[in-house]
């Protein structure tokens, strides 16, 4: 169609399929030959564009424990131990009390950045549990703890720019820095004699450089369950005021610790403007894992951005939901303390089977629900926990799907019943041993 407006354009050499997504009506309306030169030259432009997916997000890595667990989540008899979830359904109470509220017709949208009473009950609750006062203004609401990390990387990273991880780690932060065009930067934890895990702050002082923007640090650790102690954090901070690079504090096992209340939290040391962002979600403590519901902890000067961004990720954490938050928080201590109480008997059961098997060498976690144990001779553990599923249909997570550091190792979530466990480590043991 283009080539007959004028014989002596350039839109003869373009393929006639082509053509077509540049705008032929436009330039079939020009009668001269230098128009048609200039559509032309538009057309070729637009030609020139193929659909892309961004090389950003092209580049990222599936994971590798859907990779092991592909193609076999429906095996008869599998126990699958390779997701960080427990196998409990979320309680009674905390349902109900989404249900009242679509039945009230909570179902509009609401502030973006959560409804003021699901803020001012986690403030009341941080207050609390840290003993020093929380503002419901430091608080956002989101649509769970991986779009609380989204949205802070949106704020923090542009491209070219680099985070500190500090790994082995859960790898969706990683990733969400690679998909934002940023550079992760690893830094790993020491292993201790024990199989046990260490922080040096020196390591990551000496990664900083002039395109860090962020420190991202998870304790307590998945999948490791490392503790940060109270004086680490008060030395990742001081770094933290030296440089102005920020941390990103994703305390989402904040609740998961057996020896004392709560782990030890960047909030019981920041001041209101320090460089810090906490993040939180109702997914783990309250067996909420399918709500999508997390909360970040933030100094005032990220307000307008989180404001900005949350409107065009989400638009804000479902309005229902939220009114059920408050409810987990304000009714859910008893529920929390028996969910923690259920993954202690996991990890006193996990860990002792685990260490009898002569391959295996693994420390007992302070925090969390996981066994990360490593396997004397393994190699890639990708391949192990592909054969691990075929031989003794036990679904386990790879060690190298956490960063670096976590080459050699396996990742068992304990989040089960006594009787699944036992049976995991009878299937386990031929092959560990
Ligand atoms: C360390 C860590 N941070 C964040 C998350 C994400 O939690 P959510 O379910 O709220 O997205 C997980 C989930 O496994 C996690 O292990």
């Amino acid at each position: 169609m283009v080539s007959r407006v004028c014989s002596c354009s350039l839109v003869d050499l373009i393929p006639s399929s082509e053509t077509e997504i540049g705008n032929p009506n436009l330039i079939a309306g020009r009668g001269s030959c230098m128009s048609s030169a200039l559509a032309a030259s538009s057309v070729v432009s637009t030609a020139q564009l193929s659909p892309r997916i961004r090389p950003a997000v092209d580049r990222v890595e599936a994971s590798k424990i859907a990779e092991v667990a592909m193609g076999h989540l429906d095996r008869p008899g599998l126990i699958p131990l390779w997701f960080g979830e427990s196998d409990l359904t979320t309680p009674d109470f905390i349902n109900q009390a989404a249900t009242e509220a679509l039945a009230r017709g909570e179902t509009f949208y609401t502030h973006k950045r959560g409804i003021p009473e699901l803020r001012d009950t986690l403030a009341g609750d941080m207050s609390g549990l840290y003993g020093r006062t929380s503002s419901s203004d430091r608080v956002s609401v989101t649509s769970s703890g991986m779009s609380a990390i989204m949205i802070t990387f949106q704020i923090l990273v542009d491209a070219g720019e680099e985070v500190i991880i500090i790994s082995p780690v859960w790898p969706n932060a990683a990733l969400v820095v690679e998909t934002l065009g940023g550079t992760p930067k690893f830094v790993t934890l020491d292993r201790r004699q024990d199989g046990g895990f260490s922080f040096d702050v020196e390591k990551v002082r000496a990664a900083i450089g002039p395109k860090t923007r962020a420190i991202f640090v998870a304790s307590p650790g998945n999948p490791t369950g490392w503790t940060m102690s109270s004086q680490e954090q008060q030395q990742l901070l001081d770094v933290a005021r030296e440089t102005g690079v920020w941390i990103v504090s994703d305390e989402v096992y904040a609740r998961m610790v057996y020896d004392r209340k709560a782990a030890p939290s960047f909030l019981e040391i920041v001041e209101e403007d320090d460089p810090v962002i906490v993040v939180n979600s109702f997914s783990k403590s309250w067996a909420m894992t399918g709500w999508r519901l997390g909360w970040l902890t933030h100094p005032p000067m990220i307000d307008p951005a989180f404001d900005k961004l949350v409107e065009y990720n989400t638009s804000g954490a479902p309005t229902f939901l939220q009114y059920a938050g408050v409810t987990a928080i304000k009714e859910g201590e008893p529920f929390v303390a028996s969910m923690l109480e259920r993954c202690r008997k996991g990890r006193d059961l996990v860990i002792p089977a685990l260490q009898s098997m002569g391959r295996v060498q693994v420390a007992n976690p302070d925090a969390s629900f996981y066994a990360f144990f490593h396997v004397n001779g393994a190699g890639d553990t990708l391949e192990l926990a592909r054969s691990l599923v075929e031989k003794s249909n036990v679904g386990l997570a790879p060690g190298n799907a956490f960063g670096p550091g976590g080459d050699g190792y396996l990742r068992l979530c304990f989040a089960s019943s006594e009787e699944t466990l036992s049976e995991a480590m009878d299937r386990l043991r031929p092959h560990l041993s």
